[in-house]
């Protein structure tokens, strides 16, 4: 059973990122992938019943010379999603595949079998990756911006094969030639393993909408109009015939009043900023956003705290009732899903889903409803 799609919740809700360090900080709170710590957030949530976890994928940070630094230290999102399955029970794990390093044949067979070992609680997040840094190790070369989405596109129409096809299969691309394809186990989940795709240009929005189950998406950019965003991705889906769930990220800093939230999130965002790699982000960002005329460098820049908060999703601030408020905003304007990131998950979560707390709030507010623990 997929949490993604079965749950009855208006607004669904998950964690973003426990496998690596999505927060730029240098506060010493601060996240860093810990298996215990990992184990023990997971299982918060899986009680409360968050439907989602995704954990991203990078192979090294934005900072050459600093192997430890922030988001260069990731754990991979496929056995890490593998061994949470085992200690949940409700929550669908998430992982995250760069098309261009994984061949779809390895993909399937991992996707595959992590989807019979959680018993159908697992999706797969596909992004073209944009890091040049990363590829580099792999003697790939960052492809141009559409090349990235032509290369995908085959990449996905095989997996697909590959999860459902009874006979084996020969499929002659430009970026692929399969022989005799073919794998065993297919997945539990029938017709297939959702798909997530998190493109935010005009051709990563075709793809996400014709492709994926799921648009992963920023519509509360700076300098975007949220609702029209949301409502481009629906309309792109509905033209193809199709109906796909929105999601979003953001960060969440939760105190017991306004004023001691913003003195948190300019304790660890401003004071204990982690400057080197929030320099070394916003430079790389800036190359590789060249291509895209949705987002300015202006934009970028006034985003910095974004991003060292929350790898550049909204920041929910204040108190239990104001959380609930900003979420709720995201619901109005057609958001299916949020994932959260916290500077402390373990800090975090346990404020968000204590009695009387944020999801109190949301239950209230018709948004979710109690958590039915037999769905366990
Ligand atoms: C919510 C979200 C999650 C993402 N996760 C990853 C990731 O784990 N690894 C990665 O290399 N890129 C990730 N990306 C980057 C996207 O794959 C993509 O490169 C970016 O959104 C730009 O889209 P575009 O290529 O359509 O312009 C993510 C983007 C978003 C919005």
């Amino acid at each position: 059973m997929n949490a993604l799609l079965t749950s009855p919740n208006k607004l669904k809700l998950g964690l973003f990122g426990t496998n690596g360090a999505p927060t730029m900080s240098t506060v010493p709170e601060i996240w860093r992938p810990d298996w215990a710590r990992i184990v023990e957030v997971a299982k918060i949530a899986d009680r409360a019943g968050l439907e989602a976890s995704l954990g991203y994928a990078r192979w090294k940070g934005y900072l050459p010379g600093m192997p430890e630094a922030g988001v260069a230290n990731i754990m991979d999102s496929f056995t890490w999603a593998a061994g949470l399955s085992q200690v949940t029970s409700y929550t669908t794990h998430i992982a995250t595949v760069h098309g261009s390093v994984m061949h779809p044949v390895l993909a399937a067979k991992q996707c595959a079998t992590i989807d019979r070992m959680s018993g159908g609680r697992f999706a797969l997040n596909l992004v073209g990756g944009w890091n040049a840094l990363e590829l580099d190790m792999f003697g790939i070369e960052l492809k141009e911006h559409e090349a990235r989405y032509d290369e995908l596109e085959e990449w996905v129409q095989i997996l697909d094969r590959l999860w459902t096809s009874a006979d084996e299969f020969d499929f002659e691309g430009d970026y692929y030639r399969v022989a005799g394809g073919m794998s065993r186990p297919q997945p539990l989940q029938s017709p297939r393993i959702p798909l997530i795709n998190a493109g935010g240009s005009d051709r990563g929005l075709d793809f996400a909408t014709t492709y994926a189950d799921i648009g992963f998406t920023v519509p509360q950019m700076v300098g975007l109009d949220a609702k029209k965003k949301v409502d481009e991705y629906r309309a792109s889906a509905r033209a193809k015939g199709r109906e796909i769930q929105l999601w979003t990220y953001c960060a969440v800093v939760q105190r017991d009043s306004r004023a001691e939230a913003e003195d948190y999130l300019h304790h660890f965002t401003v004071d204990h900023e982690e400057t080197e790699l929030a320099d070394a982000w916003q430079a790389n960002a800036l190359k590789a956003i060249a291509h895209t005329t949705r987002i300015s460098e202006d934009d970028i820049r006034a985003m910095r705290q974004r991003f060292v908060a929350s790898s550049g999703g909204p920041i929910l601030l204040g108190t239990a009732v104001d959380i609930a408020d900003q979420l709720e905003e995201m619901s109005a304007i057609g958001l299916d899903g949020v994932l959260l990131i916290w500077p402390d998950f373990t800090d975090g979560i346990t404020r968000f889903v204590a009695p009387g707390s944020v999801l109190t709030e949301l239950e209230r507010r018709g948004l979710r409803q109690p958590f039915d623990q037999s769905a366990r």
